[in-house]
């Protein structure tokens, strides 16, 4: 274990080590944990079963923090130096708060941060709709990016109050920003309403009880996007979850996505590949069809 980890961390130390970022990725490697630094000093090892964490201690961090997933509720403390309740960290240039509290989601996940590039180069002057948008991350890089209007969907006022500080933090103009408290599963008015968009992005979770499975619900919601795009809008779909395949998913969106093409698939980098690129968090971009009067 030992040897796969410092090979891992090793190939990234050529990028920016003040970085927060996925160093290793164990779920899919058959080792039950994943690595995630937060800045140079701090890193979060998160057991998805119960391990002999003093095997973490050749790591060459000051603070080394365990976060046990098994438990109900998680537990967190440190094996090595000092955890704070929140953090400042660095994605891409770009300062989002975390929040180790407890909760099993930390506020910003790291196996999106190529998808995050994508968004801020292609939202210029673009109108987006953030479904599941929990702390708004996506939507800070499209406000960053130049999107002229941004609508954040999510039945959490928590993570959304939370996602309005990750957009004071980069001091973004909230102006065109909105954060709506909804549940999508309830009604799709406020979405039309708010429509048409050019830009939509769609991250539910894998399941989250009676609000969202993904088995039952995810198909049947993107089929409802068309008729909020633009003439020329597109969807970005993503699904992470591992009982639901590649191709799955590319047939639901070819069953579901009336009048729309795929585009390509965005990667999620080598650091959070599972059992290969295509079955990790599963990124794909669709786009409305172009209809030319001939
Ligand atoms: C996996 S997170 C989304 C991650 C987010 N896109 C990001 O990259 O940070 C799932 C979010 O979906 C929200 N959610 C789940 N079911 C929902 C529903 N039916 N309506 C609105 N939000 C929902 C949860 O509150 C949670 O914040």
């Amino acid at each position: 274990m030992k040897e796969i980890i410092r090979k891992q961390i090793l190939s990234c130390l050529g990028e920016n080590q003040k970085e927060f970022r996925r160093i290793f990725f164990g779920r899919g490697r058959n080792l039950p944990f994943n690595i995630d630094r937060l800045d140079f000093r701090t890193i979060l090892i998160t057991c998805f079963e119960e391990i002999d964490i003093n095997s973490f201690l050749f790591l060459d961090f000051p603070n080394i923090i365990i976060q046990n997933r098994y438990t109900k509720p998680c537990e967190i403390f440190t094996l090595k130096g000092e955890l704070k309740d929140s953090y400042i960290v660095q994605e891409n240039g770009i300062s989002f708060k975390v929040y180790l509290d407890g909760n099993q989601n930390i506020g910003l996940f790291p196996e999106m941060r190529l998808l995050k590039n994508f968004l801020k180069e292609e939202s210029k002057g673009k109108k987006v709709l953030n479904m599941f948008s929990y702390t708004c991350s996506f939507s800070v890089y499209c406000a960053l990016g130049g999107a002229r209007e941004i609508h954040n969907i999510d039945m959490m006022k928590s993570a959304l109050e939370r996602g309005r500080e990750n957009h004071r933090l980069n001091l973004i103009d909230l102006k065109n920003i909105y954060f709506h408290k909804h549940n999508i599963k309830k009604s799709w008015g406020l979405l039309k309403r708010k429509g048409p968009f050019d830009l939509i992005i769609f991250d539910p979770p894998s399941a989250q009880g009676k609000s969202f499975t993904a088995q039952s619900d995810y198909q049947n919601m993107l089929s409802r996007l068309p008729q909020l795009l633009t003439r020329e809008g597109r969807a970005i779909i993503c699904l992470n979850s591992p009982h639901i395949s590649y191709n799955q998913l590319q047939v639901w969106a070819s069953n579901s996505l009336y009048d729309m093409s795929f585009e390509r698939r965005i990667d999620v980098g080598p650091e959070c590949y599972d059992y290969g690129p295509c079955e990790s968090v599963k990124i794909q971009i669709w786009k409305k069809n172009v209809r030319t009067n001939l």
